[in-house]
């Protein structure tokens, strides 16, 4: 059975807008984006085409590009735009309003 933690791992402000951080979780890495609206979304830091760092693709609007071969990965569903087919996993972040802290449920 998978154990459900809920893991502070930083603060919004630590993340430049539409910039991105990451995190290693066992033999996971995980990365943090921040949108230009101030939401900020986790997905493994693994593009589902070959493993390119998404944490090094840019960021517009919801997505993210992919910095080895473009592909453009949704960050809220983790799904890869059409033509292009895969998916990553993707983790719920939670803000609080008032400390800014970050908790990803890993
Ligand atoms: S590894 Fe990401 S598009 Fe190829």
């Amino acid at each position: 059975m998978m154990t459900i933690t809920k893991m502070l791992v930083g603060k919004v402000t630590d993340i430049d807008t539409r910039g991105s951080r990451t995190f290693r979780v066992n033999d996971m890495e995980i990365a943090l984006f921040r949108l230009s609206d101030g939401e900020v979304l986790a997905v493994e830091n693994k593009c589902p085409h070959k493993g390119g760092a998404l944490s090094e693709g840019m960021v517009c609007g919801t997505k993210v590009h992919c910095p080895l071969h473009d592909w453009k990965i949704d960050l809220h569903s983790g799904v890869a735009m059409e033509p292009d087919k895969g998916c990553v996993v993707t983790f719920d972040v939670e803000i609080d309003p008032n400390s800014g802290s970050i908790y990803v449920t890993i």
